[in-house]
């Protein structure tokens, strides 16, 4: 049985990832299954936090004991996180969010027209939500968590985006095979913006989850 650490605490996640639609039947998105925040849904319930769930695009069965709140875009996933993080002791931003969007959503489905080159998809900047909650701390002495998946210099770009985007932890998992997107299994290291670095071993999303809270805890004196 887990230790009742976060009772009383109200957490915000966020998990999977966003889908900017192009027409009725299309969309940009990416390959979040949402697992390693429903992890992190999880293991905050078992430590006794209140949890509101942001879920994007997931398709597991809602975590027994959270709130869960179903979004679909970067917009809307902005909004739902700004709401219940007006109470939070903590944010953590798993979710994969679209940098861009179609400028344009087109209202009936795209057709292609025999000899018509297709046309080049204009996007815009989606909001950046981490950057922004961070930089507000809608709640005074808020703990602000993000994730990075990374391809390479996983570190060097994990460290200018911790500073860039102004949290207080960032989980930086590197994109591979049996691990981050989709896998039951994950392998990180988690910055500080105080500058200890904790690596965490391969193993299950839920004992990455674990160190996560283990590293906000001492964090909200
Ligand atoms: O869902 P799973 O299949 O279990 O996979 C887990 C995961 C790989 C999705 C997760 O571990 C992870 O790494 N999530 C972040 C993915 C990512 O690449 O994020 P990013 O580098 O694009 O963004 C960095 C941080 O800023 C993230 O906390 C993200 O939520 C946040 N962000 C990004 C863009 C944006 N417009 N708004 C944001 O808030």
């Amino acid at each position: 049985v887990a230790e009742p650490d976060l009772l009383g605490r109200h957490l915000v996640i966020s998990a999977g990832g966003t889908r900017e639609p192009l027409d009725p039947v299309r969309f940009l998105g990416n390959r979040s299954s949402g697992k390693q925040g429903y992890a992190l849904a999880r293991t905050a319930v078992a430590r006794g936090a209140r949890v509101t769930l942001i879920a994007a695009n997931t398709t597991m069965s809602d975590p027994a004991g959270a709130d869960v709140v179903h979004v679909g875009t970067a917009v809307q996933l902005r909004e739902a996180v700004l709401k219940a993080a007006a109470d939070a002791d903590a944010v953590v931003m798993a979710a994969a969010v679209a940098d861009f969007r179609p400028a344009e959503y087109v209202t009936g489905k795209i057709k292609k027209k025999d000899g018509v080159e297709p046309a080049a998809v204009a996007l815009v900047r989606n909001p950046d939500i981490l950057a922004e909650i961070s930089a507000e701390r809608p709640r005074a002495g808020q703990v602000i968590v993000g994730f990075a998946a990374e391809t390479d210099d996983v570190l060097a770009n994990g460290r200018e985006k911790l500073r860039r985007k102004g949290c207080d932890l960032l989980v930086v998992n590197e994109v591979g095979e049996r691990k981050t997107f989709g896998s039951e299994e994950n392998e990180a290291v988690v910055l500080a913006a105080d500058g200890v670095d904790t690596p965490v071993p391969y193993g299950p999303k839920e004992a990455l989850a674990d160190v996560v809270w283990d590293l906000v805890v001492p964090r909200f004196e």
